[in-house]
């Protein structure tokens, strides 16, 4: 007992007198005396060997070692916090932060997020539905039979294990699925993806965006379905849009039309984007038909109903003044880095 207590006090020398002046100094330290192969482990063993009568004081001596010992590490540990050697201050705290590289939302997204909202302020509630689909909700219940030349306007995608699925061809199978739900009124709108077999060009791709939008209640007038629409346009485009509604035909809609705005580029006088018009064709439109009303289950003497389909591409393409569609989907970062701070 008396021997080690001598060595004890040698080692308290050593620790009171101990210096560190790099990282690696007081590793040393900490390793030749709190390690767990360190001298503080190894004197604790010998308690074995102390006498029982003994034990009591050789305990109280080695807590006191180990506890100076670990208050000298500490000083000596924030000494070289504040000296360059130290670990902790390598680095040159004035030089600037790393640049934290923020996300940016894709042009189509925003294009797709300006449109929803503004039928969203409306009382549209969005509305979405598969992208593989079957004959009957993109095709039948729309009511375009079988052998209807409109299939051929829309060159479909078909499933190579099952003919009767396809990728959809237009947001309008939405349409059908919550018309089959039948809680009425509907008012709704359908952002998604949907699929052609186009050949793909600089203007057109074999996949692309529709937001697609409908309201069935009673009472509900061609009007309606001008006045809304006027109302996006101005909302999207500014006051000083004009907009004209052409007739056309949708296999769904009677009557149908599409809807012009002036060239957004040309203000109207005429351009290589609106061929020289002054108009760009926006989106379809007109009421429900009421053999698609029947089709759901939806009884067509009491309800009516409006809706439309546009592209989401196009306008984002002249909105952001994008020369040519297949950089939407090419991912390059090079082009998506541009829209970080686009609303
Ligand atoms: N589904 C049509 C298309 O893809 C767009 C469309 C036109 C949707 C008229 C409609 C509509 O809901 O009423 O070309």
């Amino acid at each position: 007992m008396d021997q080690l207590i001598q060595q004890i006090e040698e080692y308290k020398k050593e620790i009171a007198g101990a210096t560190a002046s790099s990282a690696e100094e007081l590793e040393n330290f900490r390793t030749r005396f709190l390690g767990t192969k360190g001298i503080i482990k190894a004197l604790m063993a010998e308690m074995k060997n102390i006498p029982a009568d003994q034990k009591k004081e050789f305990g109280q001596i080695m807590n006191g070692l180990k506890v100076s010992t670990e208050e000298k590490f500490e000083t000596l540990k924030s000494a070289i916090g504040n000296t360059t050697n130290g670990k902790e201050h390598t680095k040159d705290i004035t030089l600037p932060g790393d640049t934290i590289a923020t996300g940016a939302r894709h042009p189509v997204t925003l294009m797709r997020n300006r449109i929803v909202s503004i039928f969203q302020r409306l009382g549209f509630a969005v509305a979405e539905g598969p992208e593989i689909e079957d004959d009957f909700h993109n095709f039948t219940a729309l009511n375009i039979s079988e052998n209807h030349p409109a299939r051929d306007m829309q060159d479909t995608f078909y499933l190579s294990q099952n003919p009767d699925w396809l990728l959809r061809t237009h947001t309008s199978n939405i349409q059908i699925r919550e018309m089959e739900k039948g809680n009425l009124p509907i008012r709704i709108i359908c952002p998604g993806r949907v699929y052609r077999n186009e050949t793909v060009s600089s203007r057109s791709h074999c996949f692309f965006h529709q937001v697609e939008g409908l309201y069935i209640d009673e009472n509900v007038s061609f009007a309606d379905l001008k006045q809304t629409l006027y109302f996006f346009v101005q909302e999207m485009f500014g006051k000083d849009v004009k907009v004209r509604f052409r007739p056309s035909y949708f296999p769904f809609t009677e009557p149908s039309a599409e809807m012009d705005i002036s060239c957004q580029l040309c203000g109207g006088s005429g351009c290589s984007v609106c061929k020289r018009t002054g108009w760009l064709e926006i989106l379809g439109c007109g009421m429900v038909h009421p053999n698609v009303l029947e089709n759901c289950g939806i009884d067509s003497t009491k309800y009516t109903g409006f809706a439309f389909g546009m592209g989401v591409e196009r306008p984002a393409l002249l909105k952001y003044g994008i020369n040519d569609i297949r950089l939407l989907s090419e991912n390059d970062v090079r082009f998506l880095q541009q829209f970080t701070s686009a609303t």
